[in-house]
């Protein structure tokens, strides 16, 4: 599907880093964008340069925590403009506070919404009525962290992995009804959540880089993106590795954030 006039493109987490670099890629004129994000004023900050770039925009401020809301949301923008191209962005992250032996289960709970429960929901949704009306993309944000037994960030790394294996299997149900299934699996991108972590990042990826690649998978249909392609590696290599060597590699990573949650 080549993305062209007429196109209504809806983006969870447009807000921000990928998201807005995605609305950025995708605003042209004649093209629909919908954003979706908490903070109004950042959510305005991006529909103004998408504005400029001669699209048309709409945003919605909404929390996902509250997956019923959301899906109500879509399905009044889906009826009011169809959506060809669906691309569930937001997403939190967060570590296991120093010191502590766990990460804070107010914050799974959180997370397993943000990360997994609403963007599972939309997913479904989408495919239903793309399925009728038998075309349509969705390019669902996983993460290579998905790969590996995280000790440091078990919710992260166990809400993506959900979420992959949901988007792969998804892909396999619509097949039959021209509706691709994207999942995105990201190293490192230069985004505030990024910046959040302190230590090493390995093969940091520029925003407008990763947007570009990103929005070529969605478009081409492609099943799975996994970028920097070193992150193929260190996925093959932890399912070589006797499960007990691996936890004791992955139990050494040393990364710190700031402000803790979030
Ligand atoms: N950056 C990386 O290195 C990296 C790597 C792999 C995967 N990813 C994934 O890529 C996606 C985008 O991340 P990013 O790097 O662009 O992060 P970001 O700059 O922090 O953006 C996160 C986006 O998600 C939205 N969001 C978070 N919680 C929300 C909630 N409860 N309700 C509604 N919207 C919410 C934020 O909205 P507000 O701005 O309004 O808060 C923001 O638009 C995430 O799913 C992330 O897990 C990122």
């Amino acid at each position: 599907m080549n993305v062209s006039c007429r196109h209504h493109v809806l983006i969870t987490g447009g807000s921000s880093g990928i998201g807005a670099a995605l609305a950025l890629h995708y605003a042209r004129p004649g093209i629909r964008i919908t954003l979706w994000g908490r903070n109004e004023q950042r959510l305005q900050d991006v529909a103004e340069k998408v504005r400029e770039q001669g699209a048309i925009v709409s945003t919605l401020s909404l929390d996902i925590c509250d997956a019923e809301k959301a899906l109500e949301a879509f399905t009044k923008t889906d009826r009011e403009n169809p959506v060809d191209v669906l691309i569930l962005s937001a997403g939190m992250s967060d570590i296991r506070p120093e010191g502590q032996k766990t990460e804070s289960p107010e914050i799974a709970l959180k997370m397993s919404m943000v990360n997994f429960a609403t963007p599972v929901t939309l997913a479904t949704k989408a495919a239903s009525v793309m399925a009728e009306r038998g075309s349509g993309r969705i390019g669902i944000m996983g993460s290579v962290a998905s790969f590996h037994d995280l000790p440091l960030a078990t919710v992260y790394s166990g809400s993506k992995a959900g979420l992959g294996r949901f988007s792969t299997a998804l892909r396999a149900a619509m097949e039959p009804y021209n509706v691709k299934v994207t999942l995105i699996a990201p190293g490192f991108i230069d985004t505030p959540m990024s910046r959040k972590l302190e230590g090493d990042q390995p093969f940091l990826v520029p925003v407008d880089v990763a947007a570009r690649k990103i929005a070529r998978a969605i478009n081409r249909g492609q099943a799975t993106l996994v970028f920097p392609w070193v992150f193929e590696l260190t996925r093959l290599l932890e399912m070589v590795l006797p499960r007990a060597l691996a936890h004791r590699i992955l139990r050494k990573l040393d990364i710190m954030q700031h402000p803790p949650g979030g």
